[in-house]
């Protein structure tokens, strides 16, 4: 059987896996790298690590699942979205690259707003708005900011384009990826020549764009030594990580929606054809399925909200969990459960590193609101985990306004792995939730593109039928779906309530 590997260029590190095409899984290998914030809401990586972490896991990985070069029939990479690589006319790196979460640009969003004519025609154009972490406005501000570095600039990449280039020689991208630039036609899935032009930028200075299960290139004799693989080994267009784990997770087709809680958290809906919020609330991207689409909302600290509650406030839990050698969450979870759903009227607004869907507002913050002398700290984490559920659902409910239907949503990241969150998600959603086999990411999804692009299936359609099943599933209990339908109304008046207010401390603080 044929084996596939899938290379996920992440923010923490770099994932490589290796599955055979039914779907078995081999080996897989992690190696990590630093991100640098040179000043404050600056977020810069070496995509020399990349690359590094790229030889090393691939290799991690062929020892430890003793795969043989000659099995490796295809490759898929995925990565971190909306990344700028810089590239000079001898292909070199001409500064650290800026990534997704970098919040530098926000004139440059103004200014691409401006330049396309105003926001409404802007959606026209590239079906979603101007938000910070795209990738047009990092060029705009390496035109503004650093003229020498820009006119040195030959080629724009994204993260997982770098890496394909250094492994194939190509400048390509593919359809999911390049629709997070804000510079691609999402409706004809090529780059728009008209707002390319209004900003002022050239066509050359972009890659070929693929469909992300076509083959974009083959591994140069140079790469394949070092990696221990053949010389023309395939690589295919792959995926943004988002698309990626939505093929990972089976999301291709009609009603199937996942909810993703990581340390951010992803709602993210297949559509058959091109649909967009009018007011640019949640992103339409191209599907990594030939000729589809997708809705995607995405809140930033979803899980990274539990997660700061516990390094921050639990340090007691921490302290047992590590003498009962049980995992601190399972501690905080269950004193969460021991409070009614609702929290007792304690509300978590979970804006830790401002929003993204459905506010896009860098001055967001966190706050409990409500806190009465009943409250004690099960409240308070039980508020956080509603809290970071609540924002999902505002995602899920804008997508449900675009007539997107709902049959099942399937969770996954850390927010599925607790039963307990499991059955909050169901009665906040009012969905039927499931969880599946794979839960292996977007490493997982670029494998079966892989698979499918180099001939083991016809689509990756048939290839997310023939290897991913459901294992569990929750639905809503009727009382407590009744009791969040009420607190939910009450959670959203609250944003719009602080929103003046938290202008006014970015200002005090800045
Ligand atoms: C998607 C997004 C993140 C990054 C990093 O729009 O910003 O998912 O791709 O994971």
């Amino acid at each position: 059987m044929g084996v596939y590997l899938g290379v996920d260029i992440g923010t923490s590190g770099t994932k490589t896996l290796a599955i055979q095409e039914d779907g078995t899984i081999l080996a897989s290998a992690t190696e990590e790298y630093p991100l640098s914030s040179p000043k404050p809401g600056w977020s810069e990586q070496e995509p020399e690590h990349w690359w590094k972490a790229t030889i090393d896991s691939i290799n991690a990985v062929m020892k430890a699942g003793k795969i043989k070069s000659d099995d490796v029939k295809g490759i898929g990479l995925s990565g971190q979205m909306h990344g700028s690589v810089f590239l000079d006319k001898k292909n070199e790196v001409i500064r650290p690259a800026l990534l997704w979460n970098d919040q530098r640009t926000a004139a440059q969003c103004n200014e691409i707003e401006k330049l396309a004519g105003g926001r409404k025609k802007l959606i026209q154009m590239v079906a979603n708005p101007a938000l910070t972490g795209f990738t047009a406005p990092k060029i705009l501000w390496l035109r503004n900011n650093e003229p020498k570095n820009f006119d040195k600039t030959t080629q724009v990449l994204l993260p997982k384009d770098y890496v394909r280039f250094r492994l194939t020689g190509e400048f390509a991208t593919e359809v999911s990826d390049a629709s997070g630039t804000l510079l691609l036609n999402v409706k004809k899935r090529n780059w728009s020549k008209k707002l390319l032009g209004k900003l002022d930028l050239s066509r050359d200075l972009l890659p070929k764009v693929f469909e992300s299960e076509e083959v974009s290139g083959e591994l140069t004799t140079e790469s394949a030594k070092l990696l221990g693989l053949n010389a023309g080994t395939p690589v295919v267009g792959g995926g943004g990580d988002q698309a990626a784990s939505a093929i990972g997770n089976g999301i291709v087709r009609k009603g199937i929606i996942s909810a993703t809680m990581g340390t951010s958290g992803v709602v993210f809906a297949h559509s058959d054809e091109i649909q967009y919020d009018p007011s640019g609330r949640v992103h339409t991207f191209c599907h990594a399925v030939r000729d589809k689409w997708h809705i995607m909302g995405v809140v930033l600290s979803a899980g990274g909200s539990l997660q700061w509650y516990r390094n921050q406030l639990c340090q007691e839990e921490v302290a047992q969990a590590k003498k009962q050698k049980v995992d601190p969450y399972e501690l905080i979870t269950q004193s969460a459960a021991e409070c009614p759903a609702g929290s007792e009227g304690l509300y978590f607004l979970p804006y830790l590193t401002g929003e993204r869907t459905p506010h896009a507002d860098p001055n967001a913050h966190g706050a409990w609101v409500g806190l009465s002398l009943r409250h004690g700290k099960g409240h308070m984490g039980r508020a956080v985990m509603e809290g970071a559920t609540y924002a999902m659902r505002d995602s899920l409910e804008i997508i449900k306004g675009l007539d997107v239907p709902v049959k099942e949503i399937r969770l996954s990241g850390g927010g599925a792995r607790s039963e307990f969150w499991r059955q909050m998600q169901a009665d906040i959603y009012g969905h039927k939730c499931v969880t599946i086999n794979a839960e292996e990411g977007p490493a997982f999804g670029v494998a079966l593109l892989a698979a499918a692009g180099t001939g083991a299936y016809k689509d990756v359609v048939e290839a997310c039928n023939a290897t991913i099943e459901t294992v569990t599933e929750t639905k809503p209990i009727a009382k407590t779906k009744k009791t969040y339908n009420k607190h939910y109304p009450i959670y959203g008046d609250l944003y719009q309530s602080l929103k003046g207010d938290y202008a006014k401390i970015a200002k005090l603080v800045e």
